[in-house]
């Protein structure tokens, strides 16, 4: 549910009017978010240029994944290392195009946060003009600080540890949805003056909603019971409250934007050619949980809630059932086995 806001607060103004209610602010991170920021306008500008600079298309290298990482990845990837590596906020950082943690250059300070990204998500929809966003997490350091550099125990946190989480769409417009614990804001870019203005803040996701988001060209390899789920989703019910209509972006951060504003359930299920899903638990499912949590709505792996998850490797992947509270309980009881009279 969108709470319109008439008032002009550009996203730094914001943030330093917040940064009180964190205990012990020193500004640090509001300077970590004024770096992050540049990197996501600079982002943004390329994004929006693409098609012209000719860098669409295949790089020859991969990353982790096996994926072909697409120009644009890098970029991004490179763009947030560069704005990120030597403000003094950082003591390490991780991406999902870099297979190892990513040190602060020796020459720069280090501080006392701890920042996980997704440079660019939903890169199979770059050459085709589809939205496609970024993702990132902060967490403040665990180990202490004289050790200077960080380590994987610094980025290895549950999601319920993050100090802030947030998206951007580089879509019809550029939105940057952010939430440090306090609720959920949305800033929207400004090009002509170079700011993010807050545009909805303390955003609330429906109770329930009518739309469900799956790729279900997977469908053969999924077991009964989530067959069931989505076969009832689709089954008009007296109420009218089904079926649901699909929707399906193939980028996370648009799939869960429409989810956040207009309800319903996004989900990345685990299948028999992979059993723990695709999405990574880091930098894709711990922020965008963290949102949909702060915005009233639910996130678990099917069964366990992703925030309470212990991860044990940078690039994890998970199950992943996200949206509005009623929709993910509902599909959970479902893959429980437990379901309502036909
Ligand atoms: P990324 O581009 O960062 O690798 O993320 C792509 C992810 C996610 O954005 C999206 O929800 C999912 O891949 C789509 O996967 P399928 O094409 O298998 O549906
Ligand atoms: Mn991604
Ligand atoms: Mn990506």
């Amino acid at each position: 549910m969108r709470m319109r806001v008439s008032k002009v607060v550009t996203i730094e103004r914001h943030i330093a009017e917040e940064e009180h209610l964190h205990g012990g602010a020193t500004g640090e991170f509001s300077r970590l978010m004024r770096d992050l920021t540049l990197a996501i306008r600079l982002i943004s500008r390329d994004v929006r240029r693409a098609g012209l600079n000719d860098i669409l298309g295949l790089t020859e290298n991969q990353n982790v994944h096996g994926e072909q990482v697409k120009k644009l990845d890098q970029i991004a990837n490179d763009t947030i290392f560069r704005a990120m590596d030597h403000g003094g906020h950082l003591c390490v950082m991780a991406s999902e195009e870099s297979e190892d943690l990513i040190p602060i250059p020796q020459e720069y300070p280090r501080g006392k946060y701890v920042l996980l990204f997704d440079p660019l998500d939903g890169s199979s929809n770059i050459d085709v003009n589809v939205t496609i966003g970024t993702i990132f997490s902060v967490y403040r350091r665990v180990t202490p600080d004289y050790l200077g550099d960080g380590t994987l125990e610094d980025v290895l946190q549950q999601g319920l540890r993050q100090v802030a989480a947030g998206y951007v769409c580089y879509g019809s417009s550029t939105q940057l949805v952010y939430t440090t614990g306090n609720g959920v804001d949305v800033f929207t870019y400004d090009p002509t003056i170079g700011e993010f203005l807050l545009s909805d803040e303390k955003v609330q996701i429906p109770a329930r909603g009518k739309y469900y988001s799956v790729n279900e060209g997977n469908s053969s390899k999924w077991n009964d019971n989530l067959k069931r789920y989505i076969e009832h989703l689709k089954t008009p019910s007296p109420d009218n409250k089904r079926p649901y209509s699909a929707r399906y972006v193939g980028s996370a951060i648009a799939d869960l934007h429409r989810t956040l504003i207009y309800g319903g359930i996004f989900m990345y299920p685990a299948d028999s050619s992979s059993p723990k899903g695709k999405l990574r638990l880091m930098y894709e499912a711990n922020p965008l949980s963290m949102i949909v949590e702060q915005a009233g709505g639910r996130a678990t792996d099917g069964v366990r809630r992703i925030l309470e998850l212990k991860p044990t490797a940078i690039h994890e992947r998970t199950p992943f059932y996200i949206g509005s509270r009623e929709d993910v309980l509902e599909a959970e009881a479902f893959l429980r086995g437990e379901f309502p009279a036909a």
